[in-house]
């Protein structure tokens, strides 16, 4: 049996309130326990979008109600609220910009990114969901303004050479990679279809083999948990977005048995960085017992997400969570979850 921290998961869609036929707060928490993770940030893209301190107040307080495990949350923007800024900025962990097509509303005309970059004084960063040119030119702005950003879910070589060079120019970056670019191509997301749809889109093989040697480079390892149901997966125009929160650890700990990953730099990947960079609080009696040597087959069925599904169904792992504590209490076991909606907390920055 081996012993990690509670993990920290900087990156989840929990889709409540708004879209809770696809996850809610109980069903996503749930799912972060039986895959580890006792802290996890949540986006802001939702139906309902966080780009108001009503609408955050209001999910925090449902949230509340909801969660069995710790749940901190970002800002959105369009560029139209940068006079909330201010009213928010202890209130979340960072301000997610999207400058790229994905699920939900928030994409902005780029024009506004300077102004944005500008209003946001905090020191918690800001996150980009941004591919491409759309790096390029974040890189520009944190040159001229010095601004700490987080580049999310990063899987493409041209997109991560980018990152490298502005990181050898000591430019207060720092990027994140998920499961399904480590594990996925473009090769699975023919056979997956639209369970193997999301944005950014998977890469090809030497795009993986060029995240995977450059690895050193990727400061935090994100699930990207974003859950749709099977019905709209299906439908004529699928969502973007796979579920990850019961995944991402299981097929850590199988890279770490194939000697891809050492023990250590996957606690830097999935504790300390994240606590580091969102400066994120955590507690040294809330833990996670793994058997490092228990094989099994990750099974939809089995899953605690609402949405019922995996793209890593049918995959043989090796390395089962046993049992959680938060706070001392254990919270999950053997595949149990040992306490009521309510018991984790709403965290702030
Ligand atoms: O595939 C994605 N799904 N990428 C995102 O950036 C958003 C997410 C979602 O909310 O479904
Ligand atoms: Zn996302």
């Amino acid at each position: 049996m081996i012993k990690f921290p509670g993990l920290i998961d900087v990156h989840v869609h929990l889709r409540d309130p708004g879209q809770t036929e696809k996850e809610d707060f109980f069903t996503g928490t749930s799912s972060a326990l039986a895959g580890g993770f006792t802290t996890i940030l949540d986006m802001p893209n939702n139906k309902i979008p966080i780009t108001s301190i009503k609408t955050l107040i209001e999910k925090q307080k449902i949230a509340k109600e909801k969660i069995v495990c710790d749940v901190g949350f970002y800002f959105g923007s369009l560029g139209e609220n940068l006079k909330d800024f201010n009213k928010v900025q202890d209130k979340v962990f960072g301000l997610k910009i999207y400058l790229n097509k994905t699920t939900g509303n928030l994409i902005i005309d780029n024009k506004n990114l300077n102004n944005i970059f500008k209003a946001w004084t905090t020191n918690s960063p800001i996150l980009l969901h941004a591919e491409g040119k759309s790096i390029n030119q974040v890189i520009n702005i944190v040159s001229e303004t010095g601004k700490r950003v987080h580049f999310c879910h990063i899987g493409i070589s041209s997109d991560l050479k980018q990152i490298i060079k502005a990181k050898e120019n000591r430019l207060p970056i720092t990027c994140g990679t998920t499961p399904h670019y480590l594990f996925l191509t473009e090769k699975d997301a023919k056979i997956l279809g639209p369970f193997g749809l999301m944005k950014p889109s998977l890469g090809s093989k030497a795009d993986q083999n060029f995240l995977w040697k450059n690895l050193k480079h990727v400061d935090v390892i994100e699930s990207d948990h974003a859950p749709h149901t099977v019905e709209e997966k299906k439908s004529d125009h699928p969502p973007f977005g796979v579920p990850g929160l019961e995944t991402t650890l299981p097929l850590l700990l199988t890279a770490v048995f194939e000697n891809k990953l050492s023990i250590n730099r996957l606690i830097e990947l999935c504790f300390k960085n994240p606590k580091k960079i969102f400066n994120i609080k955590t507690d040294k009696n809330t833990w996670v017992e793994i058997d490092e040597k228990e094989e099994y087959i990750i099974d939809n069925k089995k899953l605690f997400t609402k949405c019922g599904w995996s793209p890593f169904n049918g995959w043989k792992v090796k390395g089962k969570v046993k049992r959680v504590f938060i706070r001392e209490k254990k919270v999950f076991e053997n595949g149990k979850l040992l306490v009521k909606p309510g018991f984790g907390k709403v965290v702030t920055n």
